[in-house]
């Protein structure tokens, strides 16, 4: 059937560490630049993710950073989310699985599953630490992977072999946390039975033969070895509880948990942010929809055969259409290890790169087919020789002209003066190379417009226009339109690879955003008047990439610095005052903004406030607020905002400050 909709999910990153570049090029990227090139075909496309935030490597890395399991997923919710951000990764939803509609969502799928059959009790031994006095599921465990007898296998995989272990699988296992050989002892655990699905699965696999081969060669080993029961609960007390009554303390495991996150953060969405709650059931429920997941190929069994066997046991949703997963990306000729920081920090990366500067790299060297070395050399030579010379150069060299020769305004163009052959090149551009998008091969569609930019340069520069507005001034009214139109279309077909250059490039253009079937159309009019030139890429010095590589393998101080201290004068700076909420209305076309009137007892404040998601009308009207008088006002959306209202936010929530005794507007804080 043809999709009328698209669910396009990323993985939910573990919320247990900063993201870095391995984890982009993984799936964040490609999954952001498929549904980029979706949005402009016009699709209607939602792009869902959240943090990954149970298990047992979040409580892991708690007690490494003394923190508990919570104030560790708080942490780097935030630092994750906002890193996505300053990439340029666009979701519809970004949710969190410690959230209750997602601990609602899984007790439920839980539930359905027993209901339906597909969930058994059994008794197994595990691994037990005696000194810890706990059982060491998962990570809890390191040993001898049995497959390769790599030395440091982890209780639920082996990183080497890339196996799916079990602890008690094992040799000369020890405990993670106090390095003690554990004992065998028994415990109860729900078991999904993977085994009664196996002949569904694998005609539902058969109908795909057009996933990837990484994913189709891991699912055979999978089928091969036979399918297993597998256990989906666990002894530990960070996780969604199993919603039994004599479940003694028992959580779901993390992998059961984490997927169905992805329908959790799409109901997440509906409800909060389109305000139409059942509007998640138009995408998970109907057949109509393409699922598609993407993923790093340490994923591939979770999301083709224990997710689908999750899904195909509820009975309710749709299956999965897709799921390209990509192999990974080492850098400087190793392995990314977070433990070891041979990592490139997107935050970090991000107060030195521009934004698209990371994502072209990552797009034109993507881990697409096989594992691919990250090295800050070749990063430097991509942008300087590529993004600032072929690119840059093309735009900047284009208008600069335009603006020395005609004024700012682009000439008009005659066919007549120009090969056919650029012209169809700017002409089938999209086609060709959404096609290339559509089928997942970001590096192809990459060198495919970074070639239609080397056509751009050549034609100005065989051109030699400097010489034709003199000898042909016809001619080379043509020439560079033409070129400007090179850049048209270049912005059309670059925005998924690089948004904020696309952006740029139509701002000096003075154009709109079209939709990617007219990407290659003629649309600019003689005389069109242009923007004034900037620079798009800057050259990157040999000194800032040898910064770089220097932070390889250096630890990194997590700690988010306190701000500097300020004096008693400093604080005494902003006027703060007790005020009376007095009204309160949603600011027009805003989601987010509330414009409350506000008594501070000698006057009255038009206030903005970003507060709709966290306070309806009815809990703040009449209500005692603290508010910085004396700031500068402010336009917000274009609505004054005199004033500020004090609140406290952790990343996740937003809570006003509030008096525990009554006392009137208009008092001083001191
Ligand atoms: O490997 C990971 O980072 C996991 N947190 C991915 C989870 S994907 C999905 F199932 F949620
Ligand atoms: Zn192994």
């Amino acid at each position: 059937m043809k999709h009328k909709k698209t669910i396009v999910t990323s993985a939910l990153p573990y919320a247990n560490g900063p993201l870095h570049i391995g984890h982009l090029a993984g799936c964040y990227l490609p999954a952001d630049i498929y549904v980029r090139y979706l949005r402009s075909k016009g699709e209607d496309v939602i792009h869902i993710c959240g943090t990954d935030e149970h298990g047992v490597q979040i409580t892991l890395k708690a007690e490494q950073e003394k923190k508990t399991p919570k104030q560790l997923v708080d942490k780097y919710y935030g630092l994750i989310q906002k890193a996505l951000k300053d990439i340029g990764i666009e979701y519809d939803n970004f949710s969190r699985t410690t959230r209750k509609v997602h601990i609602k969502e899984t007790q439920k799928f839980f539930l359905k599953l027993l209901e339906n059959g597909f969930l058994e009790e059994m008794e197994i031994t595990q691994l037990f630490c005696e000194k810890c006095s706990r059982f060491l599921p998962d990570r809890f465990v390191e040993g001898e992977c049995p497959f390769c007898s790599s030395g440091s296998a982890r209780g639920d995989q082996c990183e080497s072999c890339g196996r799916w272990l079990e602890p008690s699988m094992l040799k000369k296992p020890r405990c993670k946390i106090c390095s003690s050989s554990p004992v065998l002892r028994n415990t109860k655990h729900w078991f999904l039975k993977l085994d009664a699905l196996t002949d569904k699965l694998r005609s539902w696999h058969s109908t795909h033969p057009e996933w990837k081969d990484n994913v189709t060669k891991f699912c055979k080993t999978w089928f091969d070895e036979g399918l297993n029961p597998r256990a989906i609960t666990r002894d530990i007390d960070w996780g969604v509880p199993v919603p039994l009554e004599d479940s003694h303390g028992k959580v779901l495991y993390v992998w059961f948990d984490a997927p169905i996150g992805y329908i959790s953060s799409t109901m997440e969405w509906a409800r909060d942010v389109k305000k139409q709650p059942d509007l998640w059931k138009k995408y998970w429920l109907e057949d109509n929809t393409r699922l598609i997941h993407f993923i790093g190929k340490d994923n591939i069994v979770f999301h083709a055969m224990v997710w689908p066997g999750m899904l195909m046991a509820h009975g309710d949703f749709i299956l999965p259409d897709q799921i390209p997963a990509n192999e990974f990306l080492n850098i400087e000729g190793e392995k990314i290890s977070t433990s070891r920081n041979w990592a490139v920090w997107v935050d970090q990366a991000l107060e030195v790169f521009p934004p698209d500067t990371l994502r072209y790299v990552l797009a034109a060297t993507a881990p697409e087919n096989s594992d691919v070395d990250f090295t800050w050399p070749e990063f430097q030579r991509r942008v300087n020789d590529e993004l600032a010379d072929v690119l840059g150069n093309f735009i900047n060299r284009t208008l600069v002209f335009i603006a020395k020769y005609y004024g700012g305004k682009i000439p008009r163009l005659d066919p007549s003066y120009l090969d056919a052959e650029i012209l169809k090149e700017i002409g089938n551009a999209p086609e060709r190379i959404g096609a290339l998008y559509e089928s997942f091969q970001v590096k192809k569609a990459v060198s495919e417009f970074m070639k239609l930019a080397r056509t751009g340069n050549k034609l100005f520069q065989s051109s030699e226009p400097w010489v034709l507005v003199k000898e042909s001034p016809e001619k080379c009214r043509s020439v560079i339109a033409a070129c400007a139109a090179i850049m048209d279309t270049l912005a059309a077909v670059i925005e998924p690879v690089l948004p904020f250059s696309s952006m740029k490039i139509l701002k000096m253009l003075d154009l709109e955003k079209r939709s990617w079937n007219q990407g290659g159309e003629f649309r600019i009019q003689k005389d069109h008047a242009t923007k004034k030139p900037e620079i798009l890429f800057s050259k990157v010095e040999d000194g800032v990439i040898q910064k770089q590589r220097d932070l390889l393998g250096k630890e990194r101080n997590m700690e988010q610095p306190e701000k500097e201290r300020a004096s008693i004068l400093d604080m005494e700076k902003i006027g703060l005052k007790i005020g009376l909420v007095k009204s309160v209305e949603k600011v027009e076309k805003s989601d987010k903004l509330y414009k409350l009137t506000v008594d501070i007892g000698n006057e009255e404040r038009q206030i903005v406030a970003g507060l709709v998601p966290y306070y309806s009308k009815e809990e703040i009207l009449g209500r005692k607020v603290v508010v910085a008088t004396n700031l500068e006002k402010a336009k917000i959306r274009g609505v004054e905002s005199d004033g500020m209202i004090l609140a406290a936010d952790d990343g996740e929530t937003v809570s006003l400050l509030s008096l525990d005794r009554d006392i009137p507007q208009g008092s001083k804080i001191k």
